[in-house]
């Protein structure tokens, strides 16, 4: 295992033992999400966490979990969760961050907002001073009409991708959406850049979380750091 790849282990597992008996849970998605799901399905394995029901933030997500037993709910009987962990592909000081690197941002972010306290974890590699920094804002669109997003996109000033699967066929996410990757450098007001997106019609949601992590969890070589608390 390279030192990154157990840098994300060590941050899943840590973020995998706040979760107690009793708990409604979300899973996230992602290369360090998939170790807290694992972490989590030992502990239900062992005895160690009983009555737990999960939800998933992907398809991905929902085969691991279901393959490790560990109990799915749905949107009928669970209206708020107690903990989710999840990755981020940058965070900045304040907690806000940009996810949907693994195409997720949508089911993410629906599960986020049902949760009393969202868990990030990550490696040093995705801290930054400013979002943006070193990722592009994945846009999740509808195809009806998406050239049209991706010319609002560059009018705000983005440099835009159409996300490509590995057959090099446009990305389609668990929504059957496309993604737009829109690299705006720095972004400096996250709040109004998010409230254009959420207004134009067409865009589905944005991979930028702004004030909903309430844990950080960076797992480096020197240990672990653990921040609480978001910053109105
Ligand atoms: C999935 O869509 C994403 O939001 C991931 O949580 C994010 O991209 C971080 O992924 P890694 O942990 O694989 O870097």
């Amino acid at each position: 295992m390279d030192e990154q790849t157990a840098l994300k282990k060590k941050a899943g597992e840590f973020a995998a033992d706040l979760i107690e008996s009793g708990m409604r849970i979300g899973l996230g998605t992602g290369s360090t999400a998939i170790w807290a799901v694992r972490r989590i399905g030992e502990r239900i394995k062992s005895g160690e966490l009983t009555d737990i029901v999960a939800i998933p933030t992907s398809i991905r997500t929902q085969e691991e979990a279901e393959s490790l037993g560990i109990p799915l709910g749905s949107f009928d009987e669970i209206d708020e969760l107690d903990v989710t962990i999840d990755g981020a592909d940058e965070v900045d000081g304040r907690l806000n961050v940009i996810k949907g690197g693994g195409g997720a941002l949508l089911r993410e972010k629906i599960v986020a907002q049902m949760t009393k306290r969202l868990v990030i974890i990550v490696d040093p590699s995705k801290q930054v001073s400013l979002l943006g920094q070193t990722w592009a804002v994945p846009i999740e669109v509808v195809h009806f009409g998406w050239e049209s997003q991706k010319r609002f996109l560059e009018a705000e000033g983005a440099t835009v991708e159409v996300r490509q699967d590995e057959e090099g066929n446009p990305y389609l996410t668990d929504g059957g959406n496309l993604i737009l990757d829109a690299n705006f450098g720095r972004i400096y007001n996250i709040l109004a850049l998010e409230t254009k997106l959420q207004n134009r019609v067409g865009i589905v949601e944005s991979g930028l979380f702004f004030e909903m992590v309430d844990d950080l969890i960076i797992a480096s070589p020197d240990g672990i750091q653990h921040v609480q608390g978001r910053i109105a």
